[in-house]
């Protein structure tokens, strides 16, 4: 077992609390959490995507379970999603990619062959649901994957494009592919370093919201940023929170995202 406390010292580039708490595995796991970006080509064991679809097991939203995964593993398509999710080249070396799905189709399938309506699929907060179920879906697989000592990678970069995305994995209606993951042997010779968050401060509210009291918890994380960035020789000049900031100020961070809402349109969503 890693010493917790040099663990948390990892996860947040300081000691955060006063550590006197129970420890065990999951919790450990949770913490030793890092992006692969780079893959052993080694196919998985047979049986561990559907070891890691038992995520299954996480709740669902009024149990509608409005999600669905679709497990890549021919070579060709891996090449067109790596394609289309800006050429991130780990896209193509793991050997399982899996897009996880908000999947309103299967209910409005069901709706159809009963001869019912489904004008509440209309509703951005369906979208909403399906999104959060399948989000949190995916991070039950994740860390089922990461207890088995594989190394996953999100992909939200297929959204840019996700008409092109939705055609290649022949996607019916009413079913929206939020992001990509990548699950293989980690290569260990890129090791993922563990990426400090910010401070408990400026994400833990107690009783009430508070925004002006981030700033100092924000200053502190720009500075352990730098530190970390340097410790990893990774040539990043600004603050997380100019960097951050900056990915806002225009729209050239969300490129292809951009039109998101016409495309969602073609899916049938009408977003009421
Ligand atoms: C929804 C989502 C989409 C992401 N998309 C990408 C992506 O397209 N490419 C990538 O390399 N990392 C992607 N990431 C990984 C984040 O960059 C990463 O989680 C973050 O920098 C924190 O680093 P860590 O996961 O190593 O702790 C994504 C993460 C999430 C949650």
């Amino acid at each position: 077992m890693t010493n917790p406390v040099e663990l948390l010292r990892s996860r947040y580039g300081e000691i955060p609390f006063n550590y006197d708490l129970p420890w065990n595995d999951s919790v450990e796991m949770i913490l030793s959490h890092g992006s692969v970006r780079s893959y052993l080509p080694d196919p998985l064991p047979s049986g561990t995507l559907e070891l890691l679809v038992a995520a299954q097991s996480a709740a669902s939203s009024a149990n509608m379970q409005t999600w669905s995964v679709v497990a890549v593993e021919d070579q060709e398509r891996t090449e067109e999603l790596y394609k289309l999710a800006n050429n991130q080249i780990h896209v193509k070396q793991a050997p399982l990619f899996l897009v996880w799905l908000a999947d309103l189709g299967r209910l409005a399938h069901i709706a159809d062959s009963r001869g019912l309506p489904h004008v509440a699929l209309d509703y951005i907060e369906l979208l909403i649901k399906a999104i959060v179920d399948a989000s949190i879906a995916a991070q039950n697989a994740t860390l089922a994957a990461e207890s088995l000592g594989l190394g996953t990678g999100y992909i939200g970069a297929i959204r840019k494009n996700t008409q092109e995305v939705a055609t290649l994995l022949n996607l019916p209606p009413f079913v929206f592919p939020v992001f990509g993951l990548c699950v293989g042997y980690p290569n260990p010779e890129v090791k993922a370093a563990i990426k400090p968050r910010l401070p408990q401060s400026a994400v833990l509210h107690r009783d009430t919201y508070k925004l002006a009291e981030q700033e100092e918890a924000i200053a502190r994380y720009n500075d352990i940023m730098k530190e970390f960035y340097t410790e990893q020789k990774m040539n990043v000049a600004v603050d997380w929170s100019e960097h951050s900031a900056e990915r806002i100020a225009t729209l050239d961070y969300l490129k292809g995202c951009k039109n998101l809402r016409e495309t969602l349109n073609n899916f049938g969503f009408k977003l009421l």
